[in-house]
């Protein structure tokens, strides 16, 4: 007689196994997500992600490894090689999610065919989401070189890898990471565990051969990537692909980066031929007004490795509220609440009676402390109702006794700035620079009370 069965339920949204079922996921507390999986037939080895080791398992001398070979490989984009850190490093696997219709397979496709074309390296397609011809008619439709590029409409990842084994790619893309499954599961493609396994045979097949394998992932409703605690850390690199809805402009950014800036922005814009570079992305992110509005600042930021100018709204107006509202959008909220506290104290403003929203224009975020004045000087003018001229920017961080402190690359901003033809710069004194930059004149201020009185 055989024992008792043994049952294994998994989490569809972590991919965490129980042995029991039950209505929520104890580990990531999702709602009915466990469902009931086969237990595997083999435990142990690879299979769990990961880079396993050399196909020898030979130990090797850290500084003998061979760097001789060129390991960037650039894909033609500038806008996303600067993402990638560079180029797309041999052997990487790089796992690019965003929502349906946003333009993975466009971009990638667009991509791959300039890897191809540009550096004479083989390149292959796989698609399980659309048949040949509509890759085809794609291609053709933007006008992309197909020369050196091929294609493979399969789902089952051994039956890929044997084709991709055979095909030597330098580059490969999986088109997308959802559909791929092993016929060594029961479970269903997309489930979890398949999702997972797939990954974990393309991940080792990266490592093992040098190829650069995209792995194109869709984004769920609730804005992650099914199973997706799972495959980013088996990835060496995590882009997204976003855009504000119903906006041509699509970001992509470094989510995380094993080769490369974290927070990296690279920006597109979808045409009726695919996907255009967008060089000069400060001009997007700025609504000209055509006079100058209360409560609108504009700041020059930085964004991984490029600096940036975005526009800082505020609205401050009478609260009726016994705690009046505190709003940050593309802020920290919390470090909204500090800044009016300094604000207070420091500069004499209250604002305890007033609601507070503040706004970073463009759907950007801004997660560094460069954004404190344009935050504090918005929230003045939006206070006072007095608007600041529109060819002014300003930068800095604000400390709790009111200091003004330099940021990171202060000159560089500046010159961003006067690019955009911006005439006044108001700044942390450590920041000003050294030599005068032509058409700008430089503010330099050590406390939050002198950078108010421009305002004045
Ligand atoms: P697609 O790359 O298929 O998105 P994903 O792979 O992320 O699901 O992009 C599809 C959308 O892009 C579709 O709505 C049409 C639009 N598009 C253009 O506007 N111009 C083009 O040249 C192409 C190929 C697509
Ligand atoms: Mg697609």
């Amino acid at each position: 007689m055989a024992g008792k069965e043994r049952r294994l339920y998994q989490c569809q949204a972590c991919g965490a196994e129980q042995s029991k079922w039950a209505g929520q996921c104890p580990d990531c507390g999702a709602w009915n997500a466990l469902v009931e999986v086969a237990p595997p037939a083999r435990r142990g080895g690879p299979g769990a992600g990961g880079w396993t080791g050399a196909a020898d398992g030979g130990v090797l001398e850290l500084a003998g490894v061979d760097l001789s070979e060129d390991h960037r490989l650039p894909t033609g984009f500038e806008e996303l090689d600067r993402v990638l850190g560079g180029g797309l490093v041999a052997g990487s696997v790089v796992l690019i999610g965003g929502d349906p219709g946003i333009g993975k397979s466009t971009l990638l496709l667009q991509a791959l065919a300039s890897v191809a074309g540009r550096n004479a390296v083989a390149a292959l397609y796989v698609t399980g989401e659309e048949s040949p011809q509509q890759v085809k008619l794609r291609a053709d439709r933007l006008g992309v070189g197909v020369a050196g590029l091929r294609l493979l409409a399969d789902i089952e990842v051994d039956r890929i890898l044997t084709a991709a084994a055979r095909e030597r790619p330098r580059v490969m893309v999986i088109d997308s990471v959802q559909t791929v499954y092993t016929d060594q599961l029961p479970s269903a493609p997309g489930s979890v565990s398949q999702v997972r396994e797939s990954a974990a045979r393309l991940v080792r097949f990266a490592k093992q051969t040098g190829t650069v394998v995209l792995l194109v992932g869709h984004v769920t409703k609730e804005g992650t990537l099914a199973g997706p605690r799972v495959l980013e850390h088996m990835v060496d690199t995590v882009l997204y692909f976003e855009s504000d809805q119903g906006s041509r402009f699509r970001v992509i950014r470094a989510f995380k980066n094993r080769f490369g800036a974290a927070n990296e922005l690279g920006v597109f814009a979808m045409t009726d031929r695919g996907l255009r570079e967008v060089g000069n992305p400060s001009a997007i992110f700025l609504s000209r007004h055509e006079s100058p509005v209360a409560g609108s600042i504009v700041m020059v930021t930085r964004e991984g490795t490029r600096p940036l100018l975005v526009e800082v709204q505020a609205l401050v107006d009478e609260s009726h509220l016994a705690s009046p509202r505190r709003v940050a959008v593309g802020l920290d909220p919390s470090r909204l609440a500090m800044l009016l506290a300094v604000l207070h104290r420091q500069g004499g403003v209250a604002t305890f009676d007033q609601d507070v929203f503040v706004n970073v224009v463009g759907g950007v975020r801004v997660s560094e402390t460069g954004a404190d004045l344009a935050v504090l000087l918005a929230v003045l003018s939006s206070l006072r109702n007095r608007p600041w001229p529109g060819d002014r920017v300003v930068f800095g961080e604000v400390g709790l006794a009111g200091e003004v402190r330099p940021v990171v690359s202060g000159e560089e901003r500046l010159r961003e700035a006067a690019k955009h033809g911006f005439k006044l710069a108001v700044v942390p004194k450590a920041n000003a620079p050294r030599r005068p930059i032509e058409g700008l004149e430089v503010v330099a201020v050590t406390r939050l009370q002198e950078a108010l009185d421009a305002l004045a």
